[in-house]
């Protein structure tokens, strides 16, 4: 739709800064804002970049970006969420995997998105009803229904942040029962990844809106399920995400969600018997 080309010559227009950028990383202007959280020159004139066409094409709109906050239209329906560089560590360190974000908000809900690998030329994206697409392939979540012969992904919280010690623990527990887990840095391609069946399922904590609003809507429009960790609706802006198809959604709640993290208080009589695992 007109929609969809705005974002992806937007993402197209940043991703050849990027790329130029990428090939000299050692000339980059290098801030901490903190832990585990850089920001660079090549950032800041992405973010910039698309803003700019995004604000050209559509000048009422509002924002949400990484780098430079929010900045709210005279149209108030409609607002793009835009991380410029999801994978900023992997960028400085010369590992060629990571993206640009568009998602675009309407009344609230994520409507549209796109997420840019500049390296891989793979551009991901979706529209509601649409469906999700590769380039021009058509995308779908993973058929697999056997954990153990599963491939999740995840993030670590960087010590100190909330969530890092229940993080350990979930990650022992999904090892130790699936074929394995992968820490890609890049949240907005796991759940590319994921909606692309690469991944069976996505898990993270200690997210924030532009690392999923694109991704969101593309595992949705593969057929798979989207909630945050305790299974509810808050994971654009909650900060926790689990993504994966329905089968493996629930094993990964029970895995990582909140009856795993918090096994309570002693368990009243006659509740023993269902919950026995
Ligand atoms: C980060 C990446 C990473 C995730 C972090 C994010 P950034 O985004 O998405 O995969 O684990 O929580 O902050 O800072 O590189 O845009
Ligand atoms: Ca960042
Ligand atoms: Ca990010
Ligand atoms: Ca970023």
């Amino acid at each position: 739709s007109a929609n969809i080309n705005v974002m992806v010559s937007a993402a197209q227009k940043a991703a050849r800064g990027l790329v130029r950028d990428f090939g000299e990383v050692e000339q980059l202007q290098v801030s901490v804002k903190g832990p585990g959280d850089f920001v660079s020159n090549a950032d800041m004139k992405a973010e910039r970049t698309i803003k700019a066409e995004l604000k050209r094409a559509r000048p009422e709109w509002g924002f949400l970006m990484e780098e430079s906050g929010t900045d709210a239209g005279r149209d108030t329906r409609h607002r793009w969420i835009v991380d410029p560089l999801d994978g900023t560590s992997n960028f400085l360190h010369g590992i060629p995997h990571f993206a640009i974000s568009i998602g675009l908000e309407r009344d609230g809900e994520i409507v549209a998105g796109v997420v840019l690998n500049p390296i891989t030329d793979e551009l991901y994206w979706a529209e509601k009803g649409q469906g999700a697409f590769m380039n021009d392939r058509r995308l779908r979540v993973s058929a697999r229904r056997d954990v153990s012969a599963s491939l999740f992904a995840t993030g670590i919280p960087y010590k100190g942040k909330p969530g890092h010690a229940p993080f350990l623990r979930q990650m022992a527990k999904v090892m130790a029962v699936s074929a394995g887990i992968r820490r890609m840095g890049v949240a907005s391609l796991d759940l590319a990844f994921t909606a692309a069946g690469r991944f069976e399922g996505f898990w993270e904590t200690g997210l924030h809106p532009w690392d999923v609003a694109a991704g969101i809507i593309l595992v949705r429009e593969a057929g798979g399920t989207v909630t945050d960790l305790k299974g509810g609706t808050e994971f654009l802006a909650g900060g926790t995400i689990l993504a994966a198809n329905a089968s493996m959604h629930r094993a990964l709640l029970d895995l990582v969600g909140p009856e795993a993290q918090h096994p309570g208080p002693a368990q009243t009589a006659g509740t023993d018997a269902a919950s026995g695992t």
